[in-house]
């Protein structure tokens, strides 16, 4: 444990929580050994790049951001409100099963998705909606542009390693979010939920199978075939805020090595012996990219 905080002094934060620090540093030492040309970072998105609360106050989801912009009416924020009151407490709800869970999910997300399609939405306006939105990247804990997503996306780019997002969020959306971040760079891939619009440009469906919390491996290996370079980088750094997320990286190949940080944002106390006991690193209450981003620069 000492020599693992030595070389990465993030990872003695009183928020952070291994149960097996020393295996934490056997992979993180043959990740460094196996070399930044064999890496790639897979990532959820929401709550995950994002933060969960700011001020007290919760930050959007990709599909908060919509349901509180101006292309939605008023009785449909309503009823999307009563789903996220209704599903919300069962997707982070520790004394359910997947199993029990994952039904309600694919509902929640199919009844949220209709009530979007039914709005009607112009793709033109989706740029103003995340611009007026309150989404917000994880920062560092100086909150200087350059010590929280700034460094994460730059630093992945400049050392030319795919960042996958796998978001059962709105992929039109967060690819907006990081676009006026001015962090979609080449080396970002992202899998999610996008809009299919008409010729005049309105939202007439979801393209595709629909990802939710709890389906991410049979996307990871549907799509893996689309990244071909994904396949050969056997060495992962993956990150998520949810038990599904965990199974993102199951579409790559050959795995030699995999470190998952974890970010437990809501229900610690019942969530967090299984979080400890399935992400290597869980990172408890905290709205910093502070430990990605050390470990990050341990591996390159
Ligand atoms: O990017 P990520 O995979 O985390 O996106 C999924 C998140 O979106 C879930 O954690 C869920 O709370 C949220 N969600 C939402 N509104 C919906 C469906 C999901 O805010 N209608
Ligand atoms: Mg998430």
């Amino acid at each position: 444990m000492h020599s693992l905080t030595a070389q990465i002094p993030e990872l003695s934060n009183s928020y952070v929580c291994m149960k097996d620090p020393q295996k934490v540093q056997e992979t993180l030492q043959a990740m460094v050994k196996a070399g930044s040309n064999t890496l790639q970072v897979i990532s959820d998105f929401d709550m995950t790049l994002t933060r969960f609360a700011y001020n007290g106050k919760r930050c959007p989801t990709c599909h908060n951001i919509l349901e509180n912009s101006k292309v939605i009416s008023d009785d449909c924020k309503i009823k999307l409100d009563e789903l996220l009151k209704t599903y919300y407490p069962i997707e982070i709800d520790a004394s359910r099963s997947i199993e029990e869970k994952l039904p309600l999910m694919v509902e929640w997300w199919t009844k949220a998705h209709e009530l979007l399609v039914a709005q009607r939405i112009r793709k033109d306006l989706l740029a103003t909606a995340v611009h007026e939105s309150e989404a917000k990247l994880r920062q560092g804990h100086l909150k200087l542009f350059l010590d929280g997503f700034k460094l994460f996306f730059d630093h992945l780019h400049k050392h030319c390693i795919p960042l996958l997002i796998f978001s059962a969020g709105i992929g039109d959306i967060l690819e907006e979010v990081i676009r006026q971040a001015g962090v979609f760079h080449s080396n970002v891939n992202v899998f999610s939920n996008y809009m299919d619009f008409d010729e005049s440009g309105m939202l007439k469906a979801f393209k595709g199978e629909l990802i939710h919390i709890y389906n991410k491996r049979e996307g990871a290996l549907l799509n893996t075939g689309h990244f071909q370079e994904l396949r050969t980088r056997p060495n992962v750094l993956l990150m998520g805020d949810s038990l599904g997320d965990l199974a993102m990286a199951d579409g790559v190949h050959d795995m030699e090595n995999i470190l998952r940080i974890g970010y437990l944002n809501d229900k610690v106390e019942e969530r967090k012996q299984s979080y400890l006991d399935s992400y290597d690193i869980v990172l408890i209450e905290n709205e910093t990219l502070d430990v990605p981003n050390a470990v990050v620069h341990y591996l390159t």
